[in-house]
């Protein structure tokens, strides 16, 4: 396989460096990497992640090799997906607690789940969620506002009761059966726990020796898992008492979904696996993105006009069809989704023996793909470090190559929610440039920190100066 190149564009792309780790000269031996590990992956990687396009070895679990050759991304993630399966490690972290939900099923059961939950992503469905995610940004404006001008917010925790706003308004439209803000408490508990890497599973350990941190997310799991119960029991009533009466939201499309091949519905395990496996994988996702590219718009008076110009210019059209016509809003999110993708790595083990750009990967192999690496990889980006949306405006978007940039996956497991998740967070990202300035408090250094999510450590206090 040729080694790909980064293609220029003509243009020079003016200087933001946002905050990141430089990359390590030298690996770390194992202790050092444990530890490391668990306080902040993103501090682990060295130079030659950033300019090989194959590195093998580097964690104490078995035969690791991390890619960052597109070609051989989408044979891992699409040709040869067969071959590849989700391993422990993703498993126990990014989907703790979701059962057998889309994100961690396997083979025949992920198979007929992703068909019969389809049509709840496809375009079509996303688009009618356009006006209850403006309904949530004005919300949010006019709680600002109350604020006073000159206000100090935590934006990283603002984005979250956002983006919780948001799936209460579209997925369950009659809340979530519990209050909301004890909610997003307990989604901070179980990222703050589940998120950390255990060493345990780093020196791949059975399953039978309990992992402290899952311990104590325990109780946290258990009032999720009241909830949602009681979410689908009361529905069900309202649905047994009058038929097609209720609210036509996520909850009822997916309690009315039938596989398409077999006509058969999810059990309800599977039901019950999915609400939450959607509540964690789309909350804090999207949250993560827009504390990023508020940020982001926070150091660049140049694209903050642009956007708050696009958004004055567009927002009195219809809600409907609003995230198409706001370009420049949605490159803001996609460079920040470059920078800080919130999914910062994608893993899988190899079942048979490969070969991944001329490399042999022998069965057994634990292959890494890391949005975060690939997208700041030096064969691959032009000045990967700096801010600059203008790489995903008009022809410059077609030199990205698909399979090197990946903040959504690629292949048949690629994000069921990107839709969902690009609309809400262009429409937000408009309806706060549009009426808000944010300025970083003083003395609050920003850095990313990655815990399940990659997320600006400590929150995002931001100065928040009203526009008009
Ligand atoms: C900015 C927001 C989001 C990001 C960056 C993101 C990222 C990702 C990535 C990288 C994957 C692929 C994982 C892999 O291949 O191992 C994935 C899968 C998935 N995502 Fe998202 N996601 C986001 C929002 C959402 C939303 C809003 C939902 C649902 C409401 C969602 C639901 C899922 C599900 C169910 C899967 C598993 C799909 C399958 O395996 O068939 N995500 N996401």
């Amino acid at each position: 396989m040729a080694a790909p190149v980064a293609r220029r564009s003509d243009q020079n792309f003016r200087v933001y460096r946002p905050p990141a780790p430089a990359p390590r000269a030298k690996r770390l031996g194992p202790i050092r990497l444990i530890s490391a590990l668990k306080r902040n992956p993103l501090e682990c990687w060295t130079s030659e992640h950033f300019e090989k396009l194959v590195v093998a070895g580097g964690l104490p679990v078995g035969h690791v090799v991390i890619i960052n050759h597109p070609a051989a991304i989408r044979r891992v993630l699409l040709e040869n997906d067969i071959n590849y399966r989700k391993d422990m490690l993703q498993r126990r972290v990014l989907s703790a607690g979701m059962g057998e939900g889309l994100l961690s099923a396997e083979g025949h059961q992920w198979r007929s789940q992703r068909r019969t939950v389809a049509p709840l992503f496809a375009r079509r469905t996303v688009t009618q969620c356009a006006p209850a995610m403006m309904d949530a940004a004005n919300a949010l404006v006019e709680r600002w506002r109350q604020h006073g001008d000159a206000t100090t917010l935590d934006v990283a925790a603002e984005m979250a009761r956002l983006t919780l706003d948001v799936l209460e308004r579209t997925i369950f439209s009659e809340g979530f059966g519990c209050n909301a803000e004890e909610a997003r408490r307990a989604m901070v508990t179980y990222f703050n726990t589940v998120g950390r890497i255990d060493p345990l599973d780093l020196l791949g350990m059975p399953d039978w020796i309990p992992r402290i941190n899952h311990l104590r997310v325990r109780s946290t799991l258990r009032f999720f898992e009241r909830s949602i119960e009681h979410l689908i029991a009361a529905r069900r009533q309202r649905l047994a008492e009058r038929a097609n009466s209720g609210p036509n939201d996520f909850l009822a499309l997916l309690l009315a979904a039938l596989d398409p091949y077999t006509g058969e519905p999810m059990s309800e395990a599977e039901v019950k696996s999915n609400i939450f496996t959607f509540i964690m994988a789309g909350h804090e996702t999207t949250s993560n993105l827009l504390s990023w590219s508020l940020f982001l718009l926070s150091q660049s008076d140049d694209w903050r006009r642009r956007v708050q110009a696009e958004a004055e210019r567009e927002i009195n059209g219809s809600v409907m069809d609003l995230a198409e016509h706001l370009p420049e809003t949605r490159a803001v999110i996609e460079e920040a989704a470059r920078l800080y993708p919130p999914i910062a790595a994608i893993s899988r083990v190899a079942i048979d023996a490969d070969e991944l750009a001329g490399e042999v990967i022998p069965g057994g192999t634990l292959v890494v793909i890391s949005p975060y690496v690939l997208h700041r990889h030096r064969l691959l980006w032009p000045d990967p470090d700096l801010f600059e949306p203008r790489r995903f405006l008009g022809e410059n978007r077609a030199l990205i190559d698909r399979y090197s940039y990946l903040p959504f996956g690629a292949g048949p497991r690629t994000c069921i929610g990107s839709t969902f998740a690009l609309q809400e967070a262009t429409i937000v990202l408009a309806t706060i440039t549009r009426n808000f300035s944010l300025h970083l408090a003083p003395g609050h250094k920003v850095w990313p920190l990655l815990q399940v999510t990659l997320k600006p450590a400590g929150g995002l206090p931001m100065i928040i100066r009203c526009n008009r």
